[in-house]
Order: structure tokens, then sequence, then C-alpha cells
């Protein structure tokens, strides 16, 4: 929360060189079972079998999506940010809300009285509700506070993936709740946002909810998720 606007702006540049790893989807699910989230209540259970049973209680509903159960596997693969090999950053970092930078900092989102140490809010540029950017300019356009969201579309967008503009938009926003549980934010989208959005809401229910403790073999799952991930991404991407 008191990270400003212009640090974000080099992590991302850093980031966006995709110089820590190079690995399969495949290989990053499972790598992401080191990484322990302390904000997950569900801490016995392995971070693959959340992926697993979002993309599996989505593909029961939504058989003919399939784009959306892939999106589902690798929508939190970004936490592995916190592992030595991809800077191992503090999980403040990682997870949590994430919320827009250079305009003001709405009230909802959580923690907000932290903001107080962040010096954007000295800045009386970014202290109005357009702040730098123009109404309906789209969130493509406005800087978000770093987190796995942005770091997954980073990786995803930047190896060439095939998957449709939805999902890149669940993956980059989910975390984004000031906009989808709070309503916040809505006067910086634009006509292609509010398309996506949809599939965000949908998807939001399933990433809350499916840590029921209805157990995913994975094994038996595995070979249908390979045959989606073959569809849509490269064999090996830089991460
Ligand atoms: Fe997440
Ligand atoms: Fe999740």
């Amino acid at each position: 929360m008191n990270i400003a606007w212009v640090q974000v702006k080099r992590m991302r540049e850093e980031y966006k060189k995709l110089d820590k790893a190079e690995m399969s989807i495949w290989e990053c699910c499972v790598l992401l079972n080191e990484v322990v989230d302390d904000s997950d209540p569900d801490l016995d259970e392995p971070q693959i079998e959340h992926l697993l049973q979002t993309a599996e209680a989505i593909r029961k509903d939504y058989p003919n999506e399939d784009w959306l159960h892939l999106t589902a596997l690798i929508h939190d693969l970004g936490k592995v940010l916190c592992l030595p090999a991809f800077g191992g950053l503090p999980q403040w970092a990682v997870v949590g809300d994430t919320f827009p930078l250079g305009c003001a900092f709405d009230e909802s989102i959580v923690h907000h009285k932290y903001f107080k140490q962040n010096p954007d809010i000295k800045n009386p540029a970014y202290s109005t509700k357009n702040g730098v950017y123009e109404e309906g300019c789209g969130l493509e356009n406005v800087v978000m506070s770093w987190g796995h969201d942005d770091y997954m579309y980073l990786v995803a967008k930047e190896n060439g993936t095939t998957l449709p503009p939805a999902a890149l938009f669940v993956i980059r926003y989910h975390s984004f709740y000031p906009l989808h549980r709070e309503g916040k934010y809505t006067h910086l989208m634009n006509e292609e946002d509010r398309e996506c959005f949809k599939w965000l809401q949908i998807f939001n229910k399933y990433d809350l909810y499916s840590k029921s403790k209805v157990r995913v073999d994975v094994e038996k799952v595995k070979p249908y998720y390979l045959s989606l991930i073959e569809k849509y991404f490269p064999a090996k991407l830089r991460w």
C-alpha cells in the first residue's frame, strides 16, 4: 500500500523482462505448491488443489468454455513471485486486493488508512477521481498496484497465449476487489472492459467458493488440462 506509482512502474518493467525462469504452465502449477499463502484460510490444501477445484467447478457449469477452465487453472500462478528465484517478494506485495495508482485511493480499499504512508497521496495530480487518467480510458491504460495478477497477465501475454481477451482480463483483475466487489473505478472502464467484466464476475464466484472440501484427483484430470495448455500456450514459457 505504500508503494508509489514510480516504483510500481519500475517493478513492472523489471518483471516484463521475463528472465527469471523457463518452464511450462504445468511445471509452474507444481512449483506453486511450494508457496504458502498466509491469506489463504485453507493452508493445509496444496495450491494445485485450489486451482483445479476452481477449474473443475467452472467446467461443470460451463462445459463449452474451455478457455475459462484453463484461466482458472492458471489464475494464481503469479504467486511464484514469493519464491526466491522470482525475487522472493513479501506476501503483502503479491497477494491481496489490487487498486489503481495515479488517481484517488477509494475508501473501500482494505487498510485504506495505510495510504497515509504512500508518497503518491501528497501528489495533487493523483488525488482526484480521475487523476492522471481520462474517464473511460480503459483499464489497460491504468497502472495497477503490483501483485500476482498483473505478473501472470504479463507472462501469458508476452509468451503469446492464444487465450481470448476475457481470459487475460480475468487473470489481470481477479484481485481488483474495489471494482468487482464494491463497484468502484467503473468510470475508468471502456466498452471492452465491460464485456470482459461479465466473465470476471462469473469467475470470482468460483474462485471464492471452490474451496469446498471436494478433493480433486490431480492425476485423473491432468490429461485434460495438459491438452488445454497445449492448445493455448507454447510448450515452454519465459517467466
Ligand atoms: Fe489470486
Ligand atoms: Fe484464487
